[in-house]
């Protein structure tokens, strides 16, 4: 099914609340600071931050927060997210790109259609399909044995 395009307010909506999650962002090893606002078919934004450790590994990045908080309410489907980031204290201006292990998962249940918003403020993003960042995805009807590349 196609996802539903978002209008240029609720485009902006959705980065406001990816800059407010990001206040929640626990980083006293990088001071990276990222928050992601996930939205599902519904309608419903879940909202995360990176949440470091002192043993790094367990470090999880904003948009698997978002994800993860999602799944765990038995939610499965989405449009679009929007992701911020910046070193502690800095004003934006850079973009951040979801790293691999976020493609990865968002993969699993956005599927190529995601509409991945990365922004440096309300009136600068720019915004990409997740087919786009994970070329040759491997998914779900990989593992079910019907590649959508086959
Ligand atoms: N990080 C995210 O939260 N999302 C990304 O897409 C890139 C990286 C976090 C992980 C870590 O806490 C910090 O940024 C520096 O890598």
């Amino acid at each position: 099914m196609m996802s539903t395009k978002l209008t240029l307010e609720e485009k902006k909506d959705l980065i406001r609340m990816a800059f407010a999650a990001r206040k929640f962002a626990y980083t006293p090893y990088s001071h990276f600071q990222v928050g992601a606002a996930l939205r599902a078919k519904d309608g419903t934004i879940f909202t995360g931050c990176n949440i470091e450790n002192a043993s790094f590994t367990p470090t999880i990045c904003a948009e698997r927060t978002a994800l993860f908080k999602a799944v765990s309410q038995g939610v499965h489907e989405f449009t679009d997210i929007a992701i911020v980031g910046s070193k502690e204290g800095e004003v934006n201006e850079q973009i951040t790109s979801p790293c691999g292990v976020c493609r990865q998962a968002l993969f699993e249940f956005g599927g190529k259609d995601l509409n991945v918003i990365m922004a440096k403020s309300e009136d600068d993003f720019i915004e990409e399909d997740l087919n786009t960042l994970l070329p040759y995805g491997f998914g779900p009807s990989n593992v079910e044995g019907n590649s959508a590349l086959d």
